[in-house]
């Protein structure tokens, strides 16, 4: 590993802007930021400001992604797209999305005055949605760019009934020119993403930076346990369909499961119904989420589930049901680009970069299907995210940029 990187001037602004986006939040004391919300168009507003300050001529797609762009050495080349997302999950970190795009943006700053050198043109995207916080399906946005959206998600809902289409009208989209967000795979030169590790091997390997291979593909599910609600006190054991008991066996099957397998499995999210201290649960909903670096050994994961799940409600006269809300495929990172970002990561002093495949979904996921995709991880503190403690530092970030900004000079040597 090399030496402490001075701390830059795009750095210490890169991190004030993660700050301003942090404070565009509907939760009070804590950040969150979802899908086609009022904070959306706010945060989309402030990165557009931030995008012309840096020469880039701005425009929101009707998806709800924003975007800049820089000419190259002609106008109209195919576009490198550097970039991530604003959506956060709830009682957000600050930087999960939100780095990747504000560096997206200092990088684009730092060319600015050399663009017409470049190849290609240079674009930035702040997508607007990874998460599927709001409507629990992932990669809304991107998606769309990647001409993938799918006409069944205007009738999702969210928590409080409010359906897609409804959120999109409110937030001023029409929903029939969502076509419109697609790109065409000629009119690009490749998707670079840099995104915080979210897990703890740079860490453990004193890096600030490395590659990443290949990003798994999540599947998501909401699942049922039905069983009986009745009396807590009159109801003897043998006539009990407890559903709550069920899915607690359930629960505990998926850690084992997953840790036989080799695979991540959570249940993030269980409510039991009616919730009454002296009812029998009758009703158990829950989330599950299952990855691993191989997709088919993440279905083998989610099939073991599922048959765990049958004979543990065949036992005790419940029902099990797994219904998928959210699938993507694995991608794995394309060769010429990934040695771009470990060109750029060699120029800030690491002529060995780590290499690690991600555990967490990212935009990039979705673009592969219609452009290479690379990444670029950062280092983040003890690898938290998805919480409020996620934090970096102003040197990893800055060696990040200047990783970041040497792999597009790299893409640009490649292409001359
Ligand atoms: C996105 O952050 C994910 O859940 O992997
Ligand atoms: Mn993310
Ligand atoms: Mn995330």
């Amino acid at each position: 590993m090399s030496g402490p990187a001075p701390a830059s001037t795009t750095a210490r602004r890169a991190l004030q802007r993660c700050d301003e986006l942090a404070a565009i939040s509907s939760m009070p004391g804590g950040v969150e930021r979802v899908h086609l919300s009022p904070e959306h168009a706010r945060a989309n507003a402030v990165a557009a400001g931030w995008m012309a300050q840096a020469g880039l001529a701005t425009w929101q797609d009707q998806a709800g992604n924003q975007w800049g762009r820089l000419e190259g050495r002609e106008p109209g080349l195919p576009s490198l797209v550097l970039g991530s997302h604003l959506d956060t999950v709830s009682d957000a970190g600050r930087y999960d999305g939100v780095l990747g795009v504000v560096s997206a943006i200092e990088v684009a700053h730092r060319l600015r005055e050399r663009a017409d050198e470049l190849p290609f043109a240079l674009e930035v995207v702040a997508f607007s949605d990874e998460e599927g916080t709001r409507f629990a399906t992932a990669l809304m946005g991107s998606r769309a760019v990647a001409g993938q959206w799918d006409q069944d998600w205007w009738e999702r809902a969210d928590a409080d009934g409010v359906t897609v289409r409804e959120a999109a009208l409110a937030f001023g989209l029409d929903p029939a020119r969502v076509g419109e967000a697609a790109r065409r795979p000629a009119d690009l030169a490749g998707y670079l993403e840099l995104h915080i590790e979210q897990g703890p091997q740079l860490e453990s390997a004193g890096r600030a930076l490395g590659v990443v291979t290949s990003i798994a593909g999540a599947r998501r599910f909401t699942g049922h346990v039905r069983g009986e609600a009745r009396h807590a006190g009159g109801t003897p054991y043998p006539r009990r369909r407890d559903a709550l008991v069920a899915a607690a066996d359930v629960v505990l099957a998926v850690e084992r499961l997953a840790v036989e397998l080799g695979g991540i499995a959570t249940v993030g999210r269980l409510q039991a119904f009616p919730g009454g201290v002296n009812v029998v649960p009758g009703l158990v909903e829950f989330s599950l989420d299952v990855r691993a670096e191989r997709d088919a050994d993440r279905d083998d994961l989610v099939e073991r589930v599922r048959a765990h799940g049958e004979a543990v409600s065949r036992a005790r006269g419940t029902t099990f049901e797994l219904v998928e809300t959210h699938s993507a495929p694995g991608v794995a990172c394309d060769g010429l680009l990934s040695a771009s970002i470990a060109e750029g990561i060699a120029a800030t002093g690491d002529a060995d970069p780590v290499r690690l495949w991600s555990r967490a979904g990212h935009d990039a996921m979705a673009m592969a299907a219609i452009t290479p995709v690379a990444m670029l991880f950062v280092r983040c503190e003890d690898g938290i995210s998805h919480a409020p403690g996620e934090d970096v530092t102003l040197g990893d970030v800055a060696r990040g940029i200047d990783a970041f900004e040497a792999a597009v000079h790299d893409v640009a040597r490649r292409r001359r």
